[in-house]
């Protein structure tokens, strides 16, 4: 009796120890799938926001989750994406976000963000300084072992640079709908990002993308 007095009481303590390990992730609010500023329209509008343009301004938690499920959320049942993937494989390049309370990793299948660290690197991961004004930056990076499965592993670099265009314009688009800034950076801090994302072993960091207003 005495044992299951204690578990009752051990259980929660451990469930909350656990989770402090684990990071504080963020369920991400349900995206906007419907609606919205109509395709056309938003081709016509999708440009790159200029660095002199960016103002400090936060995108939304709501906003962030509409560019994320735009750029590889799942959009039919379990394996059925916004964008496509050679093979039917699920995606093969990974996207973090660089926000002022740390770095997350996005992860398509809850449709949250995976908190890797609680630093603020905005300022480091560009080459240009203007990144550093940016209410998100978005990282593209591949996923080795993802790569892995295709049949011709000869295929690997070029495969996670289309699906990097394809999850880009994306973010572009979105972005044009809901009237935020986006911008595609190839010029980046490579060593600073790898370690500031914790990427895993053989990962490189393929495209940044700044948002903001
Ligand atoms: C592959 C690629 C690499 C780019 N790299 C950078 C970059 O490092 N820095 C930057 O300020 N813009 C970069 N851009 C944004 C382009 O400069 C921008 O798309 C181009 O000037 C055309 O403007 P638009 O997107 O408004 O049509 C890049 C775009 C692409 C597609």
């Amino acid at each position: 009796m005495r044992f299951k007095i204690l578990l009752f009481f051990l259980c929660p303590l451990m469930f909350f120890c656990l989770r402090g390990v684990a990071g504080a992730d963020v369920d991400l609010p349900e995206p906007q799938t419907t609606g919205g500023m109509g395709l056309f329209d938003a081709l016509k509008k999708r440009s790159s926001v200029s660095g002199g343009d960016l103002v400090p301004a936060e995108v939304s938690l709501e906003d962030l989750s509409t560019i994320l499920w735009a750029a590889s959320g799942l959009n039919r049942g379990e394996t059925g994406w916004t964008v496509p993937m050679a093979q039917g494989l699920a995606p093969y390049v990974s996207i973090h976000v660089v926000a002022a309370d740390g770095v997350f990793l996005y992860d398509y299948r809850g449709h949250k963000l995976l908190e890797i660290s609680k630093e603020n690197v905005k300022g480091s991961v560009a080459s240009q300084s203007f990144a550093a004004k940016a209410s998100h930056i978005l990282v593209f990076s591949t996923l080795p072992e993802e790569l892995g499965k295709l049949r011709n592993p000869a295929d690997a670099e070029e495969f996670a640079c289309v699906l990097t265009g394809a999850m880009t314009q994306d973010v572009y688009l979105a972005a044009a709908a809901l009237k935020l800034g986006a911008r595609y950076l190839h010029s980046m801090k490579t060593d600073v990002v790898a370690s500031a994302l914790k990427l895993p072993e053989g990962s490189r960091p393929v495209a940044l993308m700044i948002l903001g207003k």
